[in-house]
């Protein structure tokens, strides 16, 4: 590995991200500066990429280079070539600037696809156009969280499991209900409350707007505490918040953090608008 590329990296907040050293993603990475993004990712969480200028099908090829590409619920139907970029906007059904853009669930705060038996491992976006102010993604340690709680709290929650679904997406943030064909094709899933990271070993809260509920416990009693605790992990000491630069591309380990966009820019009036890649994970051991 390269000691001066290590050098170049600066530490963006107490919680988590790293700016990472100059690169450029549209070309194919070598072995040493792949081992340092590997590297870097476990130990920062999010990775920030500036400058960068990533066609669709760059950003895809860059993705690939750590892990599966996955798809999307929500298709893309512009017959683009590559499906699995998916494009995140604040647009409405007119393809204008929206406080009700066609999908607003990336305001909540969540971990990627934890409605899946294997949820993403990492998310990618790329700024393709910015709003003048505002707009960020925070980013919040899931890890970091979990080793503040109380003693008798970790071992409370230690054996707890919580159902995650597309369906409780669609009601925990007032959208459109969940069809019956997508209920059908996602069904619910659980998971354990606390989850160990794979690679680093460490414990992480794993909750979000996602869950539907404790197994065991009440609707009303699960949703209070998976938001409650879903707001612990959101304490400022734990969060990152990025603000967006033009080229910038964000890169993020769905394991050990939650996120979501800030609606503090004018939406009705400024595109914001960011292209999405999602590398997939593996089955989360009970
Ligand atoms: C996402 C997401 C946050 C944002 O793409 O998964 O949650 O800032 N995006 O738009
Ligand atoms: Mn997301």
């Amino acid at each position: 590995m390269n000691d001066i590329s290590v050098q170049a990296m600066r530490r963006l907040s107490a919680a988590g991200g790293v700016e990472m050293p100059a690169m450029d993603l549209s070309k194919p990475l070598s072995e040493p500066e792949k081992q340092l993004v590997r590297d870097a990712f476990l130990e920062h969480h999010i990775l920030v990429f500036r400058n960068q200028k990533l066609s669709k099908e760059a950003q895809a090829a860059f993705t690939e280079q750590f892990g599966e590409l996955e798809d999307h619920v929500v298709r893309q139907h512009d017959g683009s070539k590559t499906p699995q970029v998916h494009t995140v906007s604040n647009l409405d059904a007119d393809g204008k600037p929206s406080y009700k853009p066609l999908t607003h669930g990336n305001y909540f705060w969540h971990t990627d696809k934890s409605y899946h038996a294997k949820p993403s491992l990492a998310t990618l976006l790329h700024a393709i156009e910015l709003p003048t102010e505002g707009g960020n993604t925070q980013f919040a340690n899931t890890g970091l969280a979990y080793e503040a709680l109380p003693e008798e709290r970790k071992q409370a929650f230690a054996d707890l499991k919580v159902v995650h679904s597309w369906e409780a997406n669609r009601r925990n943030t007032k959208n459109k209900p969940a069809t019956e064909e997508e209920k059908r094709e996602r069904p619910p899933v659980t998971h354990p409350l606390i989850r160990t990271h794979p690679e680093t070993g460490k414990k992480v809260l794993y909750v979000g707007i996602h869950t539907s509920h404790i197994v065991g416990k009440s609707m009303e009693e699960s949703r209070e505490l998976l938001d409650e605790l879903a707001d612990f992990c959101a304490q400022d000491e734990f969060v990152y918040s990025h603000e967006w630069q033009p080229g910038d591309l964000v890169m993020w380990d769905n394991r050990t953090t939650m996120h979501r966009a800030i609606a503090n820019y004018s939406m009705n009036a400024e595109r914001r608008i960011l292209h999405r890649t999602v590398i997939k994970g593996d089955d989360i051991p009970h």
